[in-house]
């Protein structure tokens, strides 16, 4: 074996960046740790990368333009992917697995679409993948559902596991101000990506519980089976009334497991205030995890940035550089069992409701017909607002639980009866 395991890194982005200047500032601990020298040989970028001023701290050879020059380079023996985005990636990262490369990445598209494919042409080709920073950043949160809680039959997971998102919602709870205010403060702050779309729907999230779910429960959960709902809809009303009922208002991911099914969802949900989920502000993230065993394990911490994103690629390097020293690799699938993904509509939570109505008698008692008409029940109403030159008032609902399907056909029925001039916002309520 040679004295040094080679390393080609594909991007220079903002992540790219960071990696990079770790790998050459940390080489000698690095390489230590590692039990062999590791040598960052090659950086794959676009040509307009070249003009970066952080380009200048390297050696100019060290970089390369052309595909051919960096992937017929056998000498590179762990491949990191930091470019993003389902294609090339994927093409970059199974060209790399095929020929026996070890492979670093942090891109959860890739990952969440395409994950088990790749898993198993790591291990046809005695390669590890590894790909601890596509969920929560700098979080340990891959290694630890795949070895640490092992022992576990993991009931639950419920996360929140989008940066960007969780700083709006903060903002929108904590100063009162409304979301296009919030994501554009948001963006200032370099936070939000121009287009926010992937955050702002919870598609990113969703990515990130499919990969958590998948692990967890050892079923393939695709990302396309996980319902998603974004932020845009909630309003400051919302969060003055979580507020006064004892809750906050999160994006959550959520995952949990039954004897033959599962759940993966994200979607703002009112959560109790004195829980631990209800106290990660900002761009923190947070993944709580309920086992069998090891009861409730909560992991909390930076998921984004390129420092903390670094965290997680840098480990991954060393594991890889250990699986070469020893001729290892782990990247063995263990799906052992073959569960669906129930649709949201088979999903029973409690659910607030607020509504504008016509402020006269026999109202309540019309909503209270056709709520119960649908099986579900009514655990409080709270007449909030009243504006007696139009006769409107608003309310708020919190029901017991009922299904997704229960509540879609009832606030269809609501939406007709001429009494209600408003569905003004219907939420999850997640009890954990
Ligand atoms: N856009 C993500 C977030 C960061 O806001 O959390 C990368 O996963």
């Amino acid at each position: 074996m040679e004295n040094e395991v080679r390393v080609g890194l594909i991007g220079l982005g903002v992540i790219g960046g960071q990696v990079a200047k770790v790998l050459q500032e940390k080489a000698g601990e690095l390489s230590l740790q590692a039990g062999i020298s590791i040598k960052l040989h090659k950086i794959k970028v676009l040509t307009s990368d070249l003009e970066k001023p952080l380009v200048k701290q390297f050696p100019p050879d060290l970089f390369t333009t052309n595909d051919e020059d960096f992937f017929n380079d056998e000498s590179i023996r762990i491949v990191i992917e930091l470019i993003g985005g389902e294609r090339p990636a994927y093409d970059y990262i199974s060209a790399a697995l095929k020929a026996g490369k070890h492979v670093v990445t942090a891109n959860k598209e890739v990952i969440a679409k395409h994950g088990l494919e790749l898993r198993s042409l790591a291990h046809e080709h005695g390669a590890s993948l590894y790909y601890e920073a596509s969920v929560g950043g700098g979080i340990p949160i891959i290694a630890p559902l795949e070895k640490d809680l092992r022992a576990n039959y993991i009931k639950s997971i419920h996360a929140i596991i989008n940066g960007t998102t969780n700083y709006i919602l903060t903002r929108m709870s904590k100063d009162g101000i409304d979301f296009d205010r919030a994501l554009a403060n948001a963006k200032q702050l370099g936070y939000a990506e121009a287009n926010p779309k992937n955050d702002i729907e919870g598609i990113d999230a969703a990515y990130k519980i499919a990969i958590m779910a998948t692990l967890a429960f050892q079923t393939e959960v695709r990302p396309d089976g996980v319902y998603h709902e974004g932020i845009s809809k909630l309003d400051s009303r919302d969060f003055r009334y979580a507020g006064e009922l004892g809750y906050e208002i999160k994006l959550l991911a959520i995952a949990k497991q039954y004897d033959n099914t599962v759940e993966a969802r994200v979607h703002p949900a009112f959560i109790r205030r004195d829980s631990v989920l209800a106290g990660i502000n900002g761009v923190f993230n947070a993944v709580s995890i309920e086992g069998d065993l090891v009861g409730q394990v909560v992991f909390i911490g930076q998921g984004a940035g390129p420092l903390a994103t670094s965290s997680a690629v840098i480990s991954d390097v060393l594991r890889c550089s250990r699986d070469y020293v020893l001729g290892t690799n782990t990247s063995a699938i263990k799906i052992s069992t073959s569960k669906t993904v129930q649709p949201i509509t088979n999903v029973n939570t409690r659910y607030y409701m607020r509504l504008s109505i016509l402020d006269s008698t026999g109202v309540l008692a019309a909503i209270a017909r056709v709520l119960g008409a649908h099986k579900i029940s009514i655990a409080s109403v709270i007449q909030k607002e009243t504006d007696t030159l139009s006769q409107t008032a608003e309310i708020v609902i919190m029901t017991h639980p009922a299904t997704g399907r229960a509540i879609d056909a009832a606030i269809k029925e609501l939406s007709m009866l001429d009494l209600v001039k408003e569905i003004n916002n219907v939420i999850r309520v997640e009890e954990q």
